[in-house]
């Protein structure tokens, strides 16, 4: 009865096995994944967030496929903030209803059932859904870690084929933590022309540097007035102002004039499909955006507070180590690979009622990763990570 491309399998893995019985017997668990920041202990401006719901205008229905105007606005400060000679237009941008919803949206644009997305690895779990859900495949390309994260142009060019559409990174990569450098922004832009392909990268932890970072490359900032590819940056309230139950998202197109202009004629059609970004929140929009500097502050300051906690820990032992990071939520570490991720997950869960991420849940190439959230409160995260070091060293 039902389509094929909802025919997943819905038995739980050994991990989430675990983790029901744990809970079932109501044992505690130092979460090393949270990274839902509405309960990670943040200060969030009540009071200027519950207002801007309240907006008068919202009583009325106007829509306007793209986003009301006022909207639309709001998004384009954020990004003249950010750079103030950016060439930046209201009329190549497009409101959605979370980061989501706009992979649909250009999932839909660009491919036809089958067609190819290529895509960066280790990244984004969600992915998988979001393009079968679509009909699209994923060709995997890899980033490599040699002196930090590095695209692999060969493999890259490798996964191209015939039906290849787009090219997806995310700037900076969930869970890496690395921005694209402006040496490979250069070379992907040169990539899609060649093919014919669009570049797509999801910017939702641009916001998100990491202070005094290790970077050995020139980061390229937001790619969202680029001129040599047709280029749709994705970001959103959710990571930018901590705000992912709002479900604000945005595509913003950049690249050369004609294929943006045929783009967003198509978007807006689409979009026009659905209106589904509620009114309230459009109008709502440009205070949500205005408190993210707050919320940033504080997001900022846990994640160098945890990275500083874990690099101490790690420097009294030498199992386990970090991966450089530059920027977002997520640390990634490094232990023996002798025995798979998922089984060291469970251990760690069932031994010592820690929580974090087994790295093939990101597609890692090989055993030996974790990933931890660094969003996690400081005295939760220093515990979790004292026991997960002890119980590496067999202790
Ligand atoms: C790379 C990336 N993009 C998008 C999202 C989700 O965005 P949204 O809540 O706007 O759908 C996430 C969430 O973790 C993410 O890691």
């Amino acid at each position: 009865m039902f389509s094929k491309r909802t025919d997943w399998k819905l038995e739980e893995n050994a991990y989430t096995r675990a983790l029901r019985r744990h809970r079932q017997n109501g044992r505690s668990v130092l979460d090393l994944t949270a990274s839902n920041p509405t309960v990670c202990n943040f200060q969030y401006d009540e009071a200027a967030i519950l207002s801007a719901l309240r907006s008068k205008e919202a009583l009325e229905y106007d829509p306007e496929p793209k986003g009301l105007p006022s909207a639309r606005a709001a998004v384009i400060e954020y990004y003249r903030h950010m750079d103030p000679t950016a060439r930046l237009d209201p009329e190549r941008l497009i409101l959605t209803t979370g980061t989501s919803e706009a992979y649909s949206f250009l999932f839909r644009l660009l491919c036809e059932p089958g067609d190819e997305i290529a895509i960066a690895q280790p990244s984004y779990p969600l992915f998988d859904f979001l393009a079968t859900i679509q009909d699209v495949k994923l060709r995997p390309f890899r980033l490599v870690y040699d002196h930090g994260w590095q695209i692999d142009f060969h493999g890259l060019q490798k996964a191209i084929g015939a039906r290849t559409r787009a090219i997806l990174l995310v700037h900076p990569n969930n869970p890496t933590g690395n921005f694209i450098g402006a040496d490979e922004a250069e070379e992907l832009q040169a990539i899609c022309r060649e093919h014919n392909l669009a570049l797509v990268v999801d910017e939702v932890f641009l916001d998100y540097k990491i202070r005094g970072a290790n970077s050995r490359r020139k980061r390229h900032g937001s790619f969202v007035s680029v001129n040599h590819a047709l280029t749709f940056v994705l970001s959103g309230l959710s990571k930018i102002a901590a705000l992912p139950q709002m479900k604000v998202g945005w595509i913003a197109a950049s690249g050369p004039d004609e294929l943006v202009r045929d783009a967003m004629a198509r978007l807006e059609i689409i979009s026009d499909t659905y209106l589904s970004l509620s009114a309230p929140l459009q109008h709502a929009l440009p205070a949500l955006l205005g408190q993210r500097g707050k919320m940033q502050r504080q997001l900022i300051d846990r994640i160098e507070v945890n990275l500083a906690e874990l690099d101490e820990q790690l420097a009294r032992q030498n199992l386990v180590s970090r991966l450089e990071i530059e920027g977002g939520w997520y640390a990634v570490l490094r232990v023996p690979a002798v025995q798979s991720d998922e089984e060291l997950s469970i251990r760690l869960l069932e031994e010592h009622s820690v929580l974090v991420q087994p790295g093939h849940f990101y597609e890692f190439a090989d055993e030996g990763y974790l990933v931890v959230s660094s969003l996690t409160p400081a005295d939760q995260f220093a515990e979790g990570i004292r026991r997960l070091l002890a119980c590496v060293a067999g202790k």
